[in-house]
């Protein structure tokens, strides 16, 4: 079996992040999301993995990810010229795919447990397609699957008004390679892209077999703002385990699991864990509180922050209580001295400044 994961798109919902960078390599617990994707699709056995980039941000994710001798598997970079659906992604890499069988994983998404299980359901039954579902609190905004009592997918609508279920279509799928003939069968659609649904309701009208399994554990997009910080509070949460290999000084205070990276200092504060901080980064008279990721050479100055992402390079100074953000990389965050009344912003496009 191979895989392919999807690191293309537009990004548009996790601007302004993505004007600077590609989506998929937004940091997670200070790791990108894709590696969570990767590290995903190996521990379920599979070695021969297609990466589907786009031009704005191929070269930064092939930089930041490489040919794959890291984790021991050959990793190919297919390139989507234009984003024109998921199902028009498979098409792009029709020829890496071959006639083998594949998983196709969105590499926004992450989810609370190991595929294995599904790869070896899909192998042991042979449907032409298996795919993931999650029951959601709000099923309009999703693609949605009718299913009979055994599994069996009966129908997939997009975004439906009056939803058959609550189960929501969760962006790991598998795939036998009859599902190349639907591809040729489907046309755009009215947002103009070749639709991974409309691929696979072409399936069951062809009248092939189509199973779902409905995950137990936690699903998360974090191509959106909301999902990223749950994403960042559910990893530290369940994954982190404490390391200091930081400098502490004595009249700081590390509570619960923290990990402080090489280089990193310490000084006159508490930090109460789940956090992690990365490499040379400066914590002083500080308090960095739950839930927190903080990266590498950042400066964190008589502040207070948590359940918060604050990327490589920033600088929090005299801030008194930063909470729920997302902070990219290169950012300022300082007191303004002169003026207590006045806030003196220089934001890109698309910026959300909450005050
Ligand atoms: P989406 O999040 O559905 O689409 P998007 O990246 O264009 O984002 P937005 O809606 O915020 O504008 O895509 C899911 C994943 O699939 C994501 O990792 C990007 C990837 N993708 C491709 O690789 N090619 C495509 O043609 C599309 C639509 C998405």
């Amino acid at each position: 079996m191979k895989a392919i994961i999807l690191s293309g798109g537009k990004g548009t919902r996790l601007r302004p992040l993505t004007y600077s960078g590609a989506k998929q390599l937004v940091p997670v617990a200070n790791k990108p999301i894709l590696f969570y994707c990767i590290e995903n699709i190996i521990q379920a056995g599979i070695k021969d993995i297609g990466m589907i980039i786009a031009p704005e941000t191929g070269q930064e994710i092939k930089d930041t990810v490489g040919d794959g001798s890291r984790w021991g598997v050959k990793i190919k970079y297919i390139m989507q010229d234009t984003p024109g659906g998921l199902a028009h992604a498979i098409k792009t890499a029709r020829e890496f795919l071959a006639d083998s069988s594949f998983v196709m994983y969105l590499g926004d998404n992450l989810i609370g447990t190991g595929i294995e299980k599904f790869v070896d359901e899909f192998n042991r039954n042979k449907p032409e397609a298996l795919i993931l579902l999650k029951e959601v609190d709000d099923p309009k905004q999703f693609g949605v699957a009718d299913v009979s009592e055994n599994g069996k997918v009966l129908r997939l609508i997009e975004k439906p008004e009056v939803p058959p279920s609550n189960l929501a279509l969760v962006g790991i799928y598998i795939f036998s390679p009859k599902i190349h003939d639907a591809i040729e069968i489907i046309k755009p659609s009215k947002r103009g892209e070749l639709e991974i649904t409309d691929a696979i309701q072409e399936l069951i009208n062809m009248g092939c077999n189509v199973e779902s399994f409905v995950l137990d554990m936690w699903w998360l997009d974090t191509g959106k703002k909301d999902d990223l910080l749950t994403a960042n509070a559910i990893v530290l949460d369940e994954w982190l385990k404490g390391s200091i290999n930081g400098a502490v000084d004595s009249a700081s205070r590390i509570l619960g699991r923290v990990v402080v990276g090489r280089n990193s200092v310490i000084k006159d504060s508490t930090i109460r864990g789940p956090v992690i901080i990365g490499e040379n980064t400066t914590v002083e008279n500080s308090f960095v509180g739950p839930h927190t990721s903080i990266g590498s050479n950042v400066r964190v100055i008589r502040s207070s922050v948590e359940h918060s992402v604050i990327m490589d390079e920033t600088e929090l100074s005299n801030i008194e209580r930063l909470d729920e953000s997302i902070v990219g990389r290169r950012v300022k965050v300082v007191e303004n001295r002169r003026s207590h009344k006045a806030l003196r912003l220089m934001i890109g496009d698309d910026s959300v400044v909450e005050v």
